[in-house]
């Protein structure tokens, strides 16, 4: 039995030797050493049969092939790896993707807005969604009753707490804790009860933006939405502007862009700063003026990019964002 032993060692030698692929060392293990009919596992089974004189060592010696022949294979196949040999290129095999994310084109639209007025001086900040009553609508000048109330369905939490309406609420938070001059702008989520259609969701963007010094004027305004304008959506774009109501500003405007395919489309509410907003944020309006406005980005990305459903701008759809 132990040349029989031997045999198989001097035969797995020559055979690897002649292995060229590293497929064919797996073969050649499970040949050797596999458990079920190996040739080493034969010779094992061989053992119980033998007269007793001739088993002593046979079990260590069985071990010690196994082991060499073990080192072997390792050793072949390491190599293998090594040198590359056995790897080889598949150039039909098709290659890795790798995905790139891209921004919101509403966060695209936000980022272009605040860029504008950047040039024009302007910084910005964040502010609450959930927001008291006082802020969104009292210090606005819309006392509980007010008619204007009306027109922004508001998701209430309490009697006194609510989903912010419009980013207003930021104005005189803001001024309350600065010093004109000021130039600002607030974007973020605003909230309410609307029933979705192409153009309304319950949850939409706002960009709020005030400016508060001791000289601006009406004109200023204008200049300054006209620029807005122009860079935003072209430089031949016209804007046009007529008057309205808001609770915060007098007098108040409305303004809108004519739009190639469209027409005339309202783009966004505006006016000066009302002199009670002033007061609420405790600056004296016998000596501090501003304007404010208030526009929203999804409807101003919708009119850019040309598309004809807010939704599309909400449901994640990657054949829709990936286009931006
Ligand atoms: N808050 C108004 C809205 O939600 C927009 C607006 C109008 C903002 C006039 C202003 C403003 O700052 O002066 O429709």
């Amino acid at each position: 039995m132990k040349t029989e032993l031997e045999k198989l060692l001097i035969n797995f030698k020559k055979e690897i030797e002649k292995i060229e692929r590293l497929e064919d060392t797996e073969t050649l293990r499970v040949k050797y050493l596999g458990r079920k009919s190996g040739l080493l596992q034969k010779i094992t089974a061989q053992i119980p049969k033998l007269p007793t004189s001739q088993r002593s060592g046979i079990g260590t010696m069985i071990n010690e092939i196994r082991a060499q022949i073990e080192h072997i294979l390792e050793e072949k196949s390491a190599k293998r790896k090594v040198s590359g040999e056995e790897t080889y290129v598949d150039v039909s095999t098709p290659g890795k993707k790798f995905e790139t994310g891209s921004l919101h084109p509403i966060t695209l639209v936000i980022e272009e807005i605040k860029e504008i007025f950047y040039y024009l001086g302007f910084t910005w900040t964040d502010g609450p969604e959930v927001e008291s009553d006082l802020y969104n609508f009292q210090k606005l000048n819309m006392p509980p009753d007010h008619p204007a109330r009306d027109a922004q369905q508001t998701y209430y939490i309490d009697s006194e707490t609510l989903l912010r309406t419009h980013t207003s609420n930021m104005q005189v938070r803001f001024l309350e804790n600065h010093k004109p001059p000021i130039r600002v702008l607030f974007p973020g989520r605003c909230y309410r009860r609307d029933m979705p259609d192409t153009t309304h969701l319950p949850s939409f963007y706002q960009i709020e933006g005030l400016l508060v010094d001791d000289r601006s004027k009406m004109t200023d305004l204008l200049g300054s939405l006209d620029f807005f304008a122009k860079r935003f959506f072209g430089k031949k774009t016209k804007i046009r502007v007529y008057g309205h109501h808001f609770p915060y500003t007098e007098p108040s405007i409305e303004v809108e862009v004519h739009h190639p395919k469209k027409g005339w489309i309202e783009i966004l509410g505006a006016g000066m700063v009302h002199p009670d907003v002033l007061r609420n944020g405790r600056l004296d309006p016998g000596k501090y003026r501003g304007w404010a406005f208030g526009m929203g980005p999804d409807r101003l990305a919708m009119l850019k990019y040309g598309i004809n459903n807010i939704r599309i701008l909400y449901n994640n759809d990657l054949r829709f964002l990936n286009q931006f």
